[in-house]
């Protein structure tokens, strides 16, 4: 009785033992699979010096049909949405800036408690093959509690991807970090309709600003101009 109660107590350690080096295995892989298409876009070295440890899930970017319904109206086109629930939108998938008009639906499992940082950049603005603005903030979202990114404070309102005409396809990147705490230094709000505080930004020196460590996650998309571009361009003409 008492042998087999040992052998039960060797087995479970032994099924133990494979399932965590399965898991690290895994780990390992998808680290490494997120390591190889990052180089292979140049995202590292061009946004990070090291692959975060998995992909961000992107998806559900609502696709939306647009219409013209009249130019003499101050509200010229009219948009009327659709959902494509599996649109991929990551792992260098291109999309056209149409496709991108409304944030995209990202997912990750929270840590219960635990506060996220979350931002869309563009490192090839005005292009990428020559990118003296870089890298360009699309959105900004601080203090996340868990995944809940509505609940989060905007530091930097959504907006689509707005590539300039002939400067080819731009790279999107989305970042996740996992803050260590609620943040409460403040930073310069930009508003959906402003362009201004959007040039320049550098990840890599915000998170250490507000000590959030590497990105836990990562994914990005590429986009070229499309006839969307100028309507959004109008609308950060709205503001400063
Ligand atoms: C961000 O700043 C760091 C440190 O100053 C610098 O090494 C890095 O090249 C910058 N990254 C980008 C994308 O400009």
């Amino acid at each position: 009785m008492a042998l087999s109660f040992k052998y039960l107590g060797f087995f479970i350690h032994l099924i133990a033992c494979i399932f965590s080096y399965v898991e690290a295995k895994e780990r390992q892989n998808a680290n490494a699979e997120v390591e190889r298409i990052f180089k292979n876009y140049n995202i590292i070295p061009d946004v990070l010096d090291a692959a975060p440890p998995r992909f961000l899930e992107v998806k559900n970017i609502r696709n939306v049909f647009t219409t013209l319904i009249s130019r003499q109206n101050s509200m010229p086109i009219h948009f009327q949405i659709f959902f494509e629930p599996n649109l991929i939108a990551g792992r260098g998938a291109i999309l056209t800036p149409t496709q991108t008009i409304h944030p995209p639906e990202i997912f990750w499992e929270a840590k219960p408690g635990a506060y996220y940082t979350l931002m869309m950049i563009d490192p090839d603005a005005p292009s990428r093959s020559s990118p003296r603005f870089r890298s360009y903030q699309h959105w900004l979202v601080t203090n996340i509690p868990g995944d809940q990114i509505e609940k989060g404070d905007i530091v930097v309102g959504y907006i689509g991807a707005v590539p300039p005409k002939h400067t080819g396809l731009h790279r999107y990147v989305l970042l996740l970090y996992k803050q260590p705490h609620k943040l409460i230094k403040k930073d310069t709000f930009v508003p959906s309709n402003s362009r201004n505080g959007r040039f320049y930004f550098n990840a890599s020196t915000f998170a250490k600003k507000h000590n959030l460590g590497l990105p836990i996650a990562a994914n990005f998309f590429l986009a070229e101009w499309d006839e969307y571009v100028p309507v959004a361009n109008k609308q950060l003409e709205g503001g400063h």
